[in-house]
């Protein structure tokens, strides 16, 4: 089988769907903007919420691109041959255009012509979804694979478990969706039908036909419009295209695994070293494109950052038992030479992400020899792991060592505990996203646009967002600014955002071409990628006279009238020449 590169289906699928009228946006960051239900971007449709429930995108209503995810959910997969933290996912979406019959002929075309993919389509099989008393069976996914050739007995009709999905959080858009299947087996030993339980049917394209929106009641009612949103992992793909039954074999990961060997002096070769080595290649990867994430965030004990810190010191344990040291920045020199070209903001934030994994080995190191002194003196597995980070793996390998007992029963009975207690803190958070956060996170957003532009008036220089987040309550705002504000400033800022909200002023979107809108003098963040169809919020009568207007996806309020008033809560440092404040409106 001729070799196919990951650049060539990156370019083969965007092309594939350019010519079928859908424009290409821009991967946005890891970190999803303005949702705090999650940490990390989990799937293509994540940043497009709000346009599936609705509001208009600037670059139309057929959208493709290549997105980068975070998946922390399945990480004890990690080390099989298909599972990964960090992935990319090829998506097309219709946002109330087309629908099922042609989604699903877009995915069967690509897949198996010979034009694109090229895949033999006598080793596809598909699921569609069976039908509950949420929604009806989907018998126009089951009649369009029909009409295309797919023999029924490789046409599995399944239930919620398997044929729905989302929403991403706890609410917002989901639907029936319809899974694509590959037969990774012998190529002459196809089965006459569809199982889902043969892991030889390896799942590698899904598409969801987003109807509902999930409310916090657990309803499932009617969206407005019919989306569609379709995913394919990258990863896989390219390892199906080359007949390939790993996927750290393809392209994508191969070059780190060798670099793993030189390092370590093994050969990829044997269970236990293969799983090492592909949670080692697996770990850097996916920290290498949080730290190189246009959002900068660093290994911390909250948030992305501890789950940074916690991919980080997972592959140094893991290197650790293949005799590997100080290996994490040669890695990751690795991983941005692959993928410097295709994510330039790696290659751009390359010290920065040296020098924190460097950091972050260091203390590891120190953390592990001060976990073993405590060992030596009986700590307890969960003391040594809450407050030495020592590993419950490790705390196991060095008490066999030593020939002695660990309690492993009361280490997760304790850790249950402490899990509840953290849940239970974080309870403020919403609990499904942007589309859960309704009328409130709307002006919160709106407010932080306000915000904004009073830091400019009164501190009398320009102002660009380096972070923002909004809970149920309150909005988080990171801004450039190098020293601590007066309580006068202060009072200031709040006068004037609150002068503005008497004035009842209007909210208005614009779409304009982005060089246009550059023009226009419009915030927005520089060097941060935008599509060539960009949105413009502006607060005021007119775009000319407007007192606040910046690039945003939305969603606001129609009238600042409504966002009561606002209160500046607290005013910090976040890092040098960066300032955080956050507020809220009572
Ligand atoms: N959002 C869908 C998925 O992640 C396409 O599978």
């Amino acid at each position: 089988m001729s070799v196919m590169t990951s650049n060539e289906i990156r370019q083969k699928y965007l092309q594939f769907f350019k010519e079928k009228g859908h424009a290409v946006i821009p991967s946005a960051s890891l970190v999803p903007e303005n949702d705090p239900s999650v940490l990390f971007t989990t799937a293509g449709m994540h940043p497009l919420v709000p346009y599936l429930l609705g509001e208009k995108h600037p670059a139309g209503a057929r959208l493709c691109d290549v997105q980068k995810c975070i998946r922390t959910g399945d990480i004890d997969e990690v080390g099989d041959y298909c599972h990964h933290t960090f992935f990319e996912m090829l998506g097309n979406w219709s946002l109330g255009e087309y629908f099922k019959k042609e989604a699903i002929e877009f995915s069967f075309e690509f897949l198996t012509s010979p034009k694109w993919l090229g895949l033999d389509k006598n080793r596809l099989a598909v699921s569609v979804f069976e039908g509950d008393s949420d929604a009806p069976f989907d018998d126009e996914a089951f009649e369009t694979w029909k009409s295309l050739g797919i023999p029924e007995k490789r046409i599995a009709k399944l239930p919620k478990k398997n044929n729905w999905w989302g929403p991403a959080g706890e609410t917002g858009p989901c639907g029936p969706d319809t899974e694509m299947f590959y037969w990774v087996g012998e190529p002459d030993k196809v089965p006459e039908s569809f199982n889902d339980d043969n892991s030889l049917w390896l799942e590698i394209w899904n598409d969801v036909f987003m109807q509902y929106n999930k409310t916090a009641l657990g309803k499932f009612e009617q969206l407005s419009q019919k989306n569609v949103d379709t995913g394919m992992g990258l990863e896989r793909t390219l390892a199906v295209v080359n007949g390939l039954d790993d996927n750290y074999r393809t392209e994508l990961f191969w070059p780190i695994i060798e670099k793993i060997e030189k390092l370590s002096g093994q050969t990829y070769r044997g269970d236990t070293l293969v799983k090492a080595m592909r949670i080692i290649a697996d770990h850097l990867k996916a920290a290498t494109f949080i730290l190189g994430d246009e959002k900068g965030i660093a290994p911390s004990n909250t948030g992305q950052g501890y789950v940074l810190r916690r991919l980080i010191r997972r592959a140094v344990r893991y290197g650790k038992q293949l005799g590997m040291k100080s290996f994490t920045k040669d890695i990751a020199e690795v991983v941005i030479e692959m993928f410097g070209d295709v994510y330039p903001e790696l290659s751009k934030n390359k010290n920065f992400v040296f020098d924190n994994l460097s950091q972050e080995e260091e203390k590891f190191e120190k953390t592990l020899e001060n976990g073993l002194k405590e060992f030596e003196k009986g700590t307890s597995p969960f003391v040594l792991f809450t407050t030495y980070g020592f590993p419950l793996e490790m705390t196991k390998e060095l008490a066999k060592e030593k020939g002695v007992e660990i309690d492993e029963k009361k280490f997760f009975e304790d850790m249950e505990k402490h899990q509840e207690l953290s849940r239970t803190s974080s309870a403020g958070m919403f609990k499904g996203g942007l589309s859960d956060a309704g009328e409130e996170n709307k002006k919160l957003h709106t407010a932080t646009h306000l915000l904004r532009r009073a830091l400019e008036e009164i501190l009398q220089t320009e102002i660009t967002q380096k972070g923002s987040n909004i809970t149920a309550e309150r909005l988080r705002f990171d801004f450039n600014f190098g020293r601590k504000m007066t309580d006068e400033e202060k009072k200031k800022v709040e006068d004037l955002v609150n002068e503005k909200i008497s004035l009842k002023l209007p909210v208005h979107k614009i779409i304009m071409n982005k060089e246009e809108a550059e023009k226009t003098g419009a915030a927005h963040i520089f060097g941060d990628k935008y599509g060539d169809e960009v949105s413009i919020y502006y607060i005021g009568d007119s775009l000319e006279t407007a007192h606040s207007k910046e690039f945003c996806g939305g969603p606001h309020v129609d009238n600042i009238g409504t966002l009561g008033h606002f209160r500046i809560t607290k005013e910090e440092a976040v890092s040098a020449g960066v300032r955080r404040i956050k507020a809220v409106l009572e």
